[in-house]
């Protein structure tokens, strides 16, 4: 589907409520390690840290644009995420508490990202399957860079392997949640999956984190927090235990640890920018009034 194509309502509110989830998250999703770079350990591993955090921003801005190309307007879609009407992952909203954490989240966080996002590039809505390409290849690099943080902790002092195991313990179950409620408690799957939107459900997208994460922390030395985890010849993939999802839909609500931090970090930064939006406005004007003269 292209954005002049005919398309029903549904399909095209499905699109915006993801697309615009998507993005949301993107942005918000720059909090958690933007509160590392000030702190990080080098220049080497800060200069890293910042091209990362903006490469988030980017990935915020080809969604917004896949959403405009379906008539949704990024202003309102600004004020829907303000007010709570629109949600974003709900990943960022558990601190950052050590440096291990900015690892854990490109490992693990950005694992799961990946294997979300990579079914996307293919799914049936055109300018939203050709978004996914170039975030998927920065996220791949996002990754490789959060396990070489990790890498790196695990093999240095007892301190910094006790930091990275610490960062791994509290951020596996939240990056499990991240692939949303279980295929038979989430009401948008099956109407998504018919549509092409979703290409794979949450439940398998998720098992397939765990198989390709597994062996990743073995390569790591370190352990993940799930005693139940263990290869499945029968199955052909990794068993693993009950993730409690009261936590994620608690989260999703709004009752995280760092929900209302996250939302009044973000409405803060919007307000101080609005002589941004202000100037750019009046300067478009300018240049209209121009080119009509
Ligand atoms: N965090 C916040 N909300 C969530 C999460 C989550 N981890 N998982 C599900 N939800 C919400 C859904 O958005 C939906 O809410 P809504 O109907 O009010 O919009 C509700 O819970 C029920 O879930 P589902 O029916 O399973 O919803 P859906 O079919 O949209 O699937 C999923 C959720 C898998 C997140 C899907 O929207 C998706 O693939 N989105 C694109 C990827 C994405 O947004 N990634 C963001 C984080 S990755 C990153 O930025 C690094």
């Amino acid at each position: 589907m292209e954005p002049r194509d005919e398309m029903p309502e549904g399909y095209r509110k499905t699109l915006v409520r993801q697309i615009a989830q998507h993005a949301h998250s993107e942005i918000i999703g720059m909090q958690p390690e933007g509160n590392w770079i000030s702190r990080a350990p080098s220049l080497r591993r800060k200069a890293i840290l910042m091209a990362k955090v903006q490469d988030e921003a980017g990935h915020g801005l080809y969604l917004y644009a896949a959403a405009e190309t379906l008539g949704a307007d990024r202003a309102d879609l600004l004020d829907m995420l303000h007010d709570g009407r629109q949600k974003y992952s709900s990943i960022f909203n558990y601190p950052t508490l050590t440096w291990a954490d900015v690892g854990a989240i490109g490992w693990l966080v950005d694992g799961a990202a990946i294997v979300n996002q990579v079914p996307l590039c293919r799914c049936s809505y055109g300018p939203y399957a050709r978004a996914m390409v170039r975030v998927c290849k920065e996220e791949s690099f996002h990754q490789r860079q959060g396990f070489e943080i990790l890498h790196t902790l695990a093999h240095g002092t007892p301190a910094q392997r006790a930091m990275a195991q610490d960062a791994v313990d509290r951020y596996w179950w939240p990056s499990l949640m991240m692939f949303g409620p279980p295929d038979d408690d989430s009401p948008n799957s099956a109407q998504s999956m018919a549509w092409g939107i979703k290409r794979f459900s949450n439940d398998d997208l998720r098992q397939r984190f765990v198989d390709m994460t597994v062996p990743q922390a073995e390569a790591l030395g370190l352990t993940l927090p799930d005693p139940d985890i263990r290869w499945n010849e029968e199955r052909g993939h990794y068993d693993f235990g009950d993730i409690d999802f009261t936590e994620l839909f608690e989260v999703i609500r709004g009752n995280g640890p760092c929900n209302q931090q996250r939302m009044d970090h973000r409405v803060a930064a919007h307000e101080d920018g609005a002589w941004v939006r202000d100037a750019a406005s009046a300067y478009a004007a300018k240049q209209a009034e121009r080119a009509e003269g």
